[in-house]
């Protein structure tokens, strides 16, 4: 019974109705829950489309739902339900509030928008990637005893839902589309908590060069993080995006890559290059290496002419707590390098498969 307590925002459009109805006939049936807790057993949400039409290719829709706010929830799997054919990627979003209580809205990056549908980001607040896939990747499993944290007392009380459609030729003839992830979770509290750490830079790329997108962040919280798993993101000109553990021994800084990635593969999560670990003192670096051959300046945004430069870890703590810092922000080019801000050491192959 745990399933139902996720609920769908709009219920009355939504597949979901039947179930919240079956859900408000047997909430007094608390035994029968309980017993299920006990058991640890691994339930299942389906977070799917909910039989959308996307009538363009490159359409991004995001569907959300609301986490029952009175029960901690743990998210140990992710499973999803696509095919390359019609899904470019999958996104889901952690959020503290949507960024739509519709059922269906445009979203994302570089969108083609359905006019008949509002448009919004995936999240208004609090908005971290939970899970991402792309190019027919498999399930993604957390290491044993590591949950994502969501409902109850966490900062995640919503998750979207993104599909970016790559084509549609399915769809013609009113087939409609379910594409999604089927959550794998439990109420049961887990040792090890997940979280996500995003790193990324604004700035420009001039034209015709090659241009090295920075940033750095020390660790000023006492915990030690666990990263067990990366995905990089840029637009068309990223080549090679690295990440780093940076520790400075007697003013000398010692790099150890986290994970290292060339952008135009498939943008999933993927497993770490070095099982690591990250405390105080230490500090986090990413860099994008971007190569323009465009005779204008390309910029930071979110439009497919714009680029970005983003560097995600994955990552487990002890207990129950994760990072409070979820970000890890610079100027980029022209005002931001890690050199200038004192960085030394750095790895020559950072811009290297
Ligand atoms: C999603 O899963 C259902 C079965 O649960 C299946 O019928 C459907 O074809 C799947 N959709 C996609 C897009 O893979
Ligand atoms: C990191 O640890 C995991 C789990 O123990 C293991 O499967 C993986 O191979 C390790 N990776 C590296 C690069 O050592
Ligand atoms: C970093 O910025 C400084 C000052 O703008 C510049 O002199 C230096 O060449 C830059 N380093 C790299 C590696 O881009």
């Amino acid at each position: 019974m745990a399933a139902l307590s996720f609920v769908r925002l709009n219920l009355l459009r939504s597949k979901f109705f039947w179930h919240f109805v079956c859900f408000a006939l047997f909430i007094h049936d608390q035994q029968g829950f309980a017993f299920a807790q006990e058991q640890g057993e691994i339930e299942t949400f389906d977070l799917l489309m909910p039989n959308v039409l996307p009538k363009k290719a490159e359409t991004y829709f995001c569907t959300p739902i609301r986490i029952d706010s009175d029960t901690d929830y743990y998210i140990v799997g992710f499973v999803p339900n696509a095919t390359m054919e019609t899904a470019h990627h999958m996104l889901l979003y952690g959020c503290e509030e949507p960024g739509s209580d519709e059922e269906v809205w445009n979203c994302g990056e570089m969108a083609v928008k359905d006019p008949s549908l509002r448009s919004a980001e995936p999240c208004k607040k609090g908005s971290q990637v939970i899970y991402a896939w792309a190019h027919d990747a498999p399930s993604l499993q957390l290491p044993p005893g590591v949950g994502f944290h969501v409902g109850g007392r966490s900062k995640i009380q919503y998750i979207t839902l993104q599909v970016h459609y790559a084509s549609v030729d399915r769809f013609v003839g009113g087939v409609r589309d379910d594409s999604g992830v089927f959550l794998k979770y439990t109420t049961i509290r887990q040792p090890k908590s997940a979280g996500v750490l995003l790193m990324g830079t604004g700035g420009r790329v001039p034209a015709n060069s090659v241009e090295y997108m920075e940033t750095a962040c020390k660790i000023n919280e006492d915990k030690v993080i666990y990263p067990f798993a990366f995905r990089t993101h840029t637009h068309a000109l990223g080549r090679v995006v690295s990440g780093y553990k940076v520790s400075r021994v007697n003013r000398r800084d010692e790099w150890k890559l986290i994970g290292k990635q060339d952008p135009q593969l498939p943008q999933m999560f993927y497993p770490v290059a070095n099982n690591l670990t990250l405390s105080k003192g230490d500090t986090v670096a990413a860099r994008c290496t971007m190569v323009s051959n465009r005779n204008w300046v390309t910029r930071i945004g979110l439009t497919s002419d714009d680029e970005m430069c983003n560097f995600y870890i994955m990552y487990w703590t002890e207990g129950g707590d994760v990072l409070n810092t979820k970000h890890c922000f610079s100027m980029g080019p022209p005002i931001y390098n890690w050199s200038r801000n004192r960085l030394n050491n750095i790895p020559e192959d950072a811009s290297t498969l």
